[in-house]
């Protein structure tokens, strides 16, 4: 995913297995991860995981998602969203609020994130370089919020 479509913050070099199983670990012990998978192959991830301090507590950060590149445009990403956002809503009272940072070119992302209830929240100005271009481009922050989620999982 990450040397085909730049959505994703790391070069190919930077997924490592050190950190894959370093996100797996957090994501397994305070947040949430899940897999679709299809035909005994994996479609595609989506994890996050609070950070450790007691005030941040209530926030499910760093929160990736990535679906594999022949898979995408079929709604993975959609049921992923879906996975992670009913388990918040029926199983983590403690979580009330779920942010992500996506780059100002990722406009299919956006349209899904906001689909699932996320609303932009300012932009981070030259926040991120653009994988193909080299350039600089503005990061958006966003945000679902329980205390304004009335859409269920679709
Ligand atoms: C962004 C990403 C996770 C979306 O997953 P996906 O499985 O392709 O998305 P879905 O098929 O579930 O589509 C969900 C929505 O995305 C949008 N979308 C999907 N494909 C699209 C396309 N080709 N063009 C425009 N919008 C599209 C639509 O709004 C769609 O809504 P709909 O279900 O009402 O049609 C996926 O494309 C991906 O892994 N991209 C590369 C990595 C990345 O960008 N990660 C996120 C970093 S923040």
């Amino acid at each position: 995913v990450s040397e085909i479509s730049g959505g994703l913050a790391r070069l190919p070099n930077e997924i490592t297995v050190d950190y894959v199983d370093e996100f797996v670990k957090d994501s397994l012990a305070t947040g949430l991860i899940f897999v679709a998978e299809g035909d005994g192959r994996m479609l595609g991830e989506i994890h996050a995981y609070p950070y450790g301090q007691w005030r941040l507590k209530h926030v499910l950060s760093h929160l990736t998602i990535a679906v594999h590149p022949e898979a995408q445009g079929k709604g993975v990403g959609r049921m992923l969203f879906d996975a992670l956002l009913g388990d918040v809503r029926a199983n983590r009272p403690d979580i009330t609020r779920v942010e992500l940072i996506t780059q100002e070119s990722n406009v299919r992302g956006q349209r899904l994130y906001e689909s699932v209830g996320f609303r932009r929240e300012g932009k981070l100005e030259q926040g991120i370089r653009n994988q193909q271009s080299g350039l600089l481009e503005n990061d958006i922050p966003m945000g679902w919020l329980r205390s304004r989620d009335t859409t269920g999982t679709r």
